[in-house]
């Protein structure tokens, strides 16, 4: 194998992993001592989601980005990863209590151990302790890009509860993934080029390379949300629809489908379960008018365009690692 073909190959999930494991231990443990409470229902919520399991996409993207960069300030990238792993465990309390989720990370979900009440106070005490990490740092750019985060992701959620029950325009649905997923996606990297004293123009570009990923990370979901088993993936499948969610899978499917099968999915979405039609037919009619094939497709743009981006970054082992992500998002099973 040539140097050049060596060094442009992309890597594989552990070699990724390999290159944060030390780092994201760091995470882990400050994690864990930054969500101690005076309230213990707290520190055990946090335990608990700690424990179960999570792929650790955010943190691992906030130190691969800020190793972009020989000026990184090794410290702040820990603490930044983090305060994301924070925010996104806040997002998933939140988000399980208003799906009224009952399982998450393949173990019971925060609301069904300590309910509703409990859960949201707990998710509201993982967002301060954040935004105090974050505080430390004396940035100002740095605290207004995460407010500005938080609101679009709570706008988000306010989005999507308008959207339930309903069909959705692709505009509608394109808008909700950008401010559910995609924005705090972008704010890891833009995060980490903050910790690796990069330039604007470089915090951009790799801001916009990470919204890209997190487009095509959470139609991936959408996607997962028919396809996978709730064993492999930690979360019961065919949960969208039941909760009202009509995802791109779906819309798309709907486009080709006959009126007998748009019957079938108002059915379900108006019974908001499976007892009149099975799952197993609504997974067919996605399947059969392609709509899995549509949003892979849709995802592959995303990540396509991730690439375009990422490759415009001089050659490292870090850079490498980002080049893989893309590919490791669309080819994800859980
Ligand atoms: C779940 O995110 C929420 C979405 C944006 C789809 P992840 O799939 O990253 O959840 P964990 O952290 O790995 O459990
Ligand atoms: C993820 O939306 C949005 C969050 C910010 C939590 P979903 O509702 O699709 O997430 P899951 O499928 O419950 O993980
Ligand atoms: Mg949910
Ligand atoms: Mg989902």
């Amino acid at each position: 194998m040539s140097i050049t073909s060596h060094l442009s190959r992309t890597l594989t999930a552990k070699e990724i992993f390999d290159l944060v494991h030390q780092d994201l231990l760091r995470v882990e443990e400050e994690f864990r001592l930054e969500s101690v409470a005076s309230e213990d229902a707290v520190t055990k919520i946090a335990a608990h989601l700690q424990q179960s399991g999570g792929k650790r996409m955010r943190p691992t993207l906030v130190l691969l980005t800020s190793k972009l960069f020989p000026g990184r300030n090794p410290a702040a990238s820990v603490q930044l990863a983090a305060v994301v792993e924070l925010i996104h465990t806040a997002t998933l309390i939140h988000d399980d209590v208003i799906d009224e989720a009952e399982t998450r990370r393949g173990d019971a979900s925060t609301n069904a151990i300590w309910g509703n009440q409990t859960s949201v106070l707990a998710g509201d005490w993982l967002y301060m302790q954040a935004f105090q990490i974050a505080l430390r740092l004396r940035d100002f750019h740095l605290l207004d890009l995460l407010i500005s985060l938080t609101q679009k992701m709570v706008e988000g959620e306010l989005l999507q509860a308008r959207l339930i029950g309903r069909m959705v325009e692709p505009h509608e649905y394109v808008e909700l993934v950008d401010r559910k997923t995609a924005s705090l996606f972008s704010a890891c990297a833009r995060l980490g080029a903050i910790a690796g004293n990069a330039t604007e123009e470089e915090e951009r570009r790799l801001g916009h390379f990470a919204w890209n990923l997190g487009m095509a990370f959470q139609l991936i979901d959408d996607i997962l949300d028919f396809t996978a088993t709730e064993e492999v993936l930690g979360k019961p499948v065919g949960s969208d629809l039941r909760e009202g969610k009509m995802t791109l899978p779906l819309l798309a499917a709907l486009e080709n489908a006959t009126s007998a099968e748009r019957d079938a999915v108002s059915q379900v979405l108006e019974d908001r379960d499976y007892s009149r039609v099975p799952f197993a037919r609504i997974l067919e009619i996605v399947d059969s008018r392609e709509g899995i094939l549509h949003a892979r497709q849709t995802a592959e743009r995303y990540t396509a365009e991730a690439n375009l981006l990422i490759a415009q970054f001089p050659e490292s082992p870090a850079q490498r690692a980002l080049q893989s992500i893309p590919d490791f998002i669309v080819q994800r099973e859980f």
